[in-house]
């Protein structure tokens, strides 16, 4: 093992902020996400000197495989997986340095004892000074297994100098229950501190924009209330399906996949009032304070707030795609809801009475994720004339794809006579920064060795999002009644529309 006095990348090294010296310890490292995210994410903060040269990886998992082969898998899949579809071979050398396997069973002490015993070979070799970070990014059944080995090992509290953290992937638990009871499990042997709860949704840039756009304009505060807004729209769909992920997604659902944790956390910055600070536990007081305002939905009203839906078969940006019942690892009678709407009232002064209208589904015509505040019409009609139908004023926040903002306006059609057309201001982050935004799994990671937990979920936060949509999963499995379908392509099922028609309201086309 090389000394840290040959590392390269000691030298001359200008960070923006300084991380620690650390180890990430990644369980589940020959998965998915290992490959496709978390690897070329560490990859590309090394390549931007945003992490120390004292710094390394144990990617842990059961297949039995050395450190170069290990290795030589991580090249491939950052040359997969990157924007840049290819590595710096001078910062490569040098990360891959810093790059071990451990193969081991999760429920395996001794495992335990062996990366226990390279951890500390590694701090006294690569100068990593005793800073831990333990990803969980195995199947989610493991994590209570992994955190309660991880206690036993000795190796969830820093012993001597060094501090330890934990990130804990999605799924956070399946229903309120097992989410209870993993936020239990994880309090017996890390401190709140400690555990990171990600969700790649705040570590989006433009998700990470909308308290920049709130609270760091004048304008806008003064109308984001109940007497200028109508109701919001958040939409995130998506064009694609389950992608092999059939197995998992058959047991989970849109509402548990996407809208209890992402489409919540994203509804909690518009809804949440400014904090007090940009600690992580200001911002956090009120994200969970505006979400515990959030109105219970009756077991019996169920129907009038959410509406479910399945994709049949279809065709998505010009190409037929199976139904979701034919996908690999979906059961043929599968209820399992690929696209839901919610309908969410606040029972607070800010809100009182604004709906919140929530949607997300897969196979649907584009990928959007966007916020869409309609503001109340001008409140006296005085362009008369008959061809004149006065819109609403809305602000729409692109979060994906097309970063940016626009504000729809009324103005006069140039001529003679009086005539409205709506048109949009636009901001676009591509137009006006030029500069690619990081990807969401950089920023987070990259927080978390710098011990910033803002954009990670608190544990109320995550027992609150299954809280609120317990009584809608519980009455969609108790239904006698077949799911709706919706044509892949489309934008849900037409339950999705008489949701918000019921309402003299209508949903953006995006
Ligand atoms: C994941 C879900 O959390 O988010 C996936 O499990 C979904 O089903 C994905 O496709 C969407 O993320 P993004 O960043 O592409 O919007």
């Amino acid at each position: 093992m090389p000394s840290t006095l040959d590392n390269p990348l000691r030298e001359g090294v200008r960070l923006e902020k300084t991380a620690d010296p650390c180890t990430v310890i990644i369980f589940g490292a020959s998965g998915d996400l290992t490959k496709r995210k978390l690897v070329p994410a560490l990859y590309r903060l090394t390549q931007q000197r945003l992490l120390p040269a004292e710094f390394a990886i144990i990617g842990f998992a059961r297949s039995p495989m050395s450190h170069d082969e290990f290795r030589d898998k991580m090249k491939d899949a950052i040359v997969t997986y990157s924007e840049a579809k290819q590595v710096d071979e001078q910062v490569w050398e040098s990360f891959a340095k810093g790059i071990f396997y451990v193969a081991g069973d999760v429920n395996n002490a001794e495992a335990y004892q062996e990366i226990s015993k390279l951890l500390n070979q590694i701090d006294r070799e690569r100068g990593t000074a005793g800073n831990r970070v333990f990803y969980l990014s195995t199947s989610p059944s493991l994590y209570a297994e992994a955190i309660q080995q991880l206690g036993a090992a000795r190796l969830a509290k820093p012993e001597g100098k060094g501090w330890t953290r934990i990130i804990i992937e999605k799924p956070f638990g399946h229903d309120l229950a097992s989410a209870k009871e993993l936020n239990t499990e994880a309090a017996k042997v890390f401190d709140e501190e400690q555990v990171y709860r990600i969700d790649h949704y705040l570590g989006k840039e433009t998700v990470q924009n909308l308290m920049v756009f709130r609270f760091a304009n004048g304008i806008f505060e003064p109308i984001w209330n109940r007497r200028y807004v109508d109701h919001v729209q958040i939409t995130n769909s998506e064009a694609i399906g389950v992608e092999g992920r059939g197995g998992y997604y058959d047991t989970a659902g849109v509402l548990r996949d996407m809208i209890q944790n992402h489409v919540f956390q994203v509804t909690s910055l518009i809804a949440m009032e400014p904090p007090i600070s940009l600690s992580a536990n200001a911002v956090r007081d009120e994200k969970i304070k505006a979400m515990q305002a959030v109105r219970a939905i009756p077991s019996d009203q169920v129907n009038e707030c959410a509406v479910r839906g399945q994709y049949a078969a279809g065709a998505v940006e010009g190409k037929p795609v199976p139904g979701y019942r034919d996908e690999k690892d979906v059961k043929a009678n599968s209820q399992t809801d690929t696209f839901a709407a919610v309908k969410l009232y606040f029972d607070n002064w800010r809100w009182a009475d604004v709906p919140f209208y929530l949607r997300s589904g897969k196979r649907m015509p584009k990928r959007v994720t966007e916020i869409a505040i309609q503001f109340r019409k001008a409140p006296l009609q005085l362009f008369k004339s008959a061809e004149q139908v006065i819109e609403p004023n809305v602000l729409v926040i692109r979060v994906q794809p097309d970063e940016g903002i626009t504000l729809r306006i009324g103005a006069k059609v140039p001529g003679q006579v009086t005539r409205i057309r709506w048109v949009n201001m636009d901001f676009r982050y591509g137009a006006s920064f030029g500069v690619q935004s990081p990807e969401a799994y950089e920023r987070l990671l990259l927080d978390c060795i710098l011990g910033d937990s803002t954009l990670y979920a608190r544990r109320d936060m995550t027992e609150r999002g299954w809280e609120i949509v317990m009584p809608i999963l519980d009455a969609w499995q108790n239904s006698k009644e077949e799911i709706p379908k919706y044509e892949a392509g489309t934008w849900g099922p037409a339950e999705a529309d008489e949701l918000i028609e019921r309402d003299g309201r209508e949903w953006r086309r995006p």
